[in-house]
């Protein structure tokens, strides 16, 4: 049960990241429903993702053109991005590139709110190999649930790992090649009853399995201590495709079994689809398209006569911005940060173009 290992690391870390996960088993108690994600959906990994959508439960993204970069060094981080959503059957796809490294493990996991759950983990002393696993209910006391799968270089090449499930079978795909399958009802399963069944969230962490103080047993299959001096371990993911085999809002549990049968469908629209179905903001360069022609004239001038392009650019744009009422949302933190970059490209390709086609000299 990997995420009662690293549940574990982070209660001592902080008390209230245990929350969601312990907060309510529906096998126990009534509990909140469950959003669902309704849809089908590629989220690329290369920008910031949507909060309404993803969580980053513990530590911190980095975001690159290779993807989203999940990185600890020192003792006591760890990484931890949760969906907010779940999926009632279906699909997961994940191009992923491992983290390196004795006693780290790279994951991603489907879990749902009893502890059905479904594993891609990559240990990383090993870079030829990728591991599938599944618990139904927390369910440790069968073996033979976990299976090794050979995978080339998977530390430094992206690699399609999809997930499929439905109520009758469970596959582990790489890319292209299904590599494992695990029926509804067989000796694995308990015939069904260790079958996971029930919404799951997407869970992605790149953690320190091999820790002291944990369990000999985690720290033999982590590949020992995590050694620090060879750190930073960073996992990779370049984009994730989720595809939730239900259209609908929410998912409840109507009874405390944890069958699939129990599970009751809330028709409508979820919020993960609202979200992604909601144009993007606007851009630096939309928002110039929309100033008009007029007013590019006037930035043109501004900039050739007194050669600060960036100056005017920025004066003018906060003006317009604050005539509309909107400076507020320029200036917002998250918004301002990407639109400042996205200022700095325009820029550059506006020096680049624009000041040669009119034969002006760039000023620096
Ligand atoms: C992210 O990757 C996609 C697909 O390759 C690409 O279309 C998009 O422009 C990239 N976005 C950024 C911000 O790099
Ligand atoms: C990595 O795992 C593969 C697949 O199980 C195995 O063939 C290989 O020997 C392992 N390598 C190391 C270094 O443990
Ligand atoms: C786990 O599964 C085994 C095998 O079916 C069963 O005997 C045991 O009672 C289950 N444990 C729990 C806590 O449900
Ligand atoms: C990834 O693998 C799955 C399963 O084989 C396949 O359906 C999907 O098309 C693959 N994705 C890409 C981008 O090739
Ligand atoms: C799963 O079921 C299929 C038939 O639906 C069968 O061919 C396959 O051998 C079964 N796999 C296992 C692991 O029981
Ligand atoms: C769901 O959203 C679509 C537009 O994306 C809208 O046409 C439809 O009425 C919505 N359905 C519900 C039940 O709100």
């Amino acid at each position: 049960m990997i995420f009662f290992f690293l549940l574990s690391i982070l209660a001592l870390a902080s008390s209230a990241i245990a929350q969601t996960f312990t907060d309510c088993n529906p096998t126990k108690k009534s509990c909140p429903a469950d959003a669902a994600l309704g849809t089908e959906h590629t989220w690329q990994f290369n920008s910031t993702l949507n909060d309404k959508i993803w969580n980053m439960k513990t530590g911190d993204i980095k975001y690159t053109n290779d993807g989203a970069e999940f990185t600890f060094s020192k003792e006591g981080e760890s990484t931890l991005l949760q969906s907010n959503f779940y999926i009632f059957f279906g699909v997961v796809e994940t191009h992923v590139k491992m983290a390196r490294g004795g006693g780290v493990i790279s994951s991603v996991v489907l879990e749902s709110d009893d502890l059905d759950e479904i594993d891609w983990e990559w240990a990383g002393y090993n870079t030829s190999a990728v591991q599938s696993n599944f618990f139904g209910k927390g369910n440790t006391t069968t073996y033979g649930r976990g299976g090794t799968h050979v995978v080339a270089n998977a530390d430094i090449e992206f690699h399609n790992y999809t997930t499929y499930w439905d109520k009758d079978r469970l596959e582990w795909w790489i890319d292209g090649d299904l590599v494992r399958t695990v029926n509804y009802s067989e000796p694995n399963t308990v015939f069904g009853q260790n079958y996971p069944q029930t919404p799951c969230r997407v869970k992605v962490s790149n953690w320190p399995a091999g820790r002291k103080g944990a369990k000999q047993g985690t720290i033999d299959w982590a590949g020992g201590l995590v050694d620090y001096d060879k750190g930073p371990f960073t996992m990779t993911v370049q984009k994730m495709r989720v595809k939730d085999f239900h259209s609908g809002q929410e998912y409840t549990y109507s009874d405390h079994s944890g069958s699939w049968q129990s599970i009751d469908v809330k028709g409508g629209n979820s919020t993960a689809l609202t979200e992604i179905n909601k144009p993007p903001p606007k851009s630096m360069s939309e928002k110039w398209e929309e100033l008009g022609e007029g007013a590019h004239i006037g930035i043109y001038c501004g900039a050739a006569a007194g050669g600060i392009l960036g100056i005017a650019a920025f004066v003018i744009f906060f003006l317009r911005q604050r005539r509309k009422g909107r400076l507020e949302y320029a200036l917002d933190d998250a918004r301002h940060a990407t639109e400042r970059a996205d200022a700095e490209n325009y820029q550059n390709d506006w020096k680049q173009t624009e000041w040669k086609n009119r034969g002006y000299q760039q000023v620096s």
